[in-house]
């Protein structure tokens, strides 16, 4: 398989295949001023590291690698939904985007970067909780920046209403001495607290478990990490809500595939549609959610 992908699709010394973490195929698009390696399993970037810099995302050590359950990790794709579906709560949290297989699309090259599209469609949809036909390609690219873009297309003839996120984990030196800008201000629903609603007064800081949804923002945000000596910046597009999420020491040890300690060096900020931000999507129509990651020396 691996063979036949990099003769179909392989750029040399740009993109090939490979098999990576738990013998996931994987995509690895290779530019000078940055590395990225994307599994198919879920269309799931795994890791991004710049030119002489380190990892920029977190993968948990104790993650299902499997090719069925989700990937505890990178930057997993939250779609047809977001959350749990009140109205059918025997459905996957986060949709089944995530623990489905992507196919290999255009390979590409421009002037920002290297880059490959992979596909998951349901042309013949047999799923009870989503029977609408649709497309849904993410984009990844790499140069001095990483972006990934969602296209959720609608092939049917009816109009449908989708919730989605792009879920990244950032890697960090210590999540407590973290200092992220660009939530102040902004009102929020806090899941730990049963979806009560309060302003954000000042910018978040990450003690014990920490779950929020930011509404009505297209803020960029930024990570300012004083342990690894880098900063990194996030910015969206075709999304209002952020979600930030870290699981703290309880919920981390709750969780089988994440590491007990892991919680100390990762924060999730999440480029998300949820809530008042889901949208319709017309037959014939597109919606694209996207994000764009880069980083430099904190100076
Ligand atoms: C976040 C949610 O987006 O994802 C949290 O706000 C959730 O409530 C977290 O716990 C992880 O979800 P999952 O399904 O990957 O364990």
């Amino acid at each position: 398989m691996i063979e036949t992908l990099n003769r179909d699709h392989g750029l040399p010394g740009r993109l090939h295949f490979e098999t990576g973490p738990g013998d996931l195929v994987c995509v690895v698009l290779e530019h000078p001023a940055s590395r990225c390696r994307v599994a198919l399993h879920g269309g799931q970037v795994l890791s991004w590291v710049p030119a002489g810099g380190e990892e920029v995302l977190f993968l948990s050590q104790t993650s299902h690698l499997d090719g069925v359950r989700s990937i505890r990790g990178g930057v997993p794709i939250c779609w047809p939904w977001f959350g749990n579906r009140p109205d059918a709560p025997d459905s996957p949290q986060h949709g089944f985007a995530r623990t489905s297989s992507f196919r290999v699309g255009e390979a590409f090259e421009n002037a920002a970067g290297v880059g490959i599209e992979l596909e998951f469609d349901g042309a013949n949809p047999t799923r009870e909780d989503w029977p609408h036909p649709f497309s849904l390609r993410v984009r990844v690219s790499v140069g001095a920046e990483l972006e990934i873009a969602l296209e959720t297309r609608n092939t049917g003839d009816r109009p449908f209403t989708i919730g989605a996120a792009l879920h990244t984990y950032f890697r960090v030196g210590d999540a407590e001495r973290l200092a992220l800008r660009g939530l102040a201000g902004g009102e929020y629903l806090d899941k730990v607290r049963d979806f009560a609603r309060d302003t954000q007064h000042e910018e978040p800081v990450i003690r014990g478990e920490v779950d929020r949804v930011y509404l009505d923002t297209e803020a960029s945000c930024q990570l300012e990490d004083a342990v690894l000596g880098r900063r990194i910046d996030i910015a969206k597009a075709g999304s209002r809500t952020t979600v930030l999420w870290n699981p703290g020491p309880e919920q981390a040890a709750a969780m089988a595939d994440f590491d007990d300690e892991g919680y100390r060096e990762m924060v999730c900020v999440e480029a998300v549609n949820a809530f008042d931000d889901q949208r319709i999507v017309a037959p014939g129509g597109r919606h694209t959610l996207s994000t764009r990651l880069s980083v430099s020396p904190l100076g």
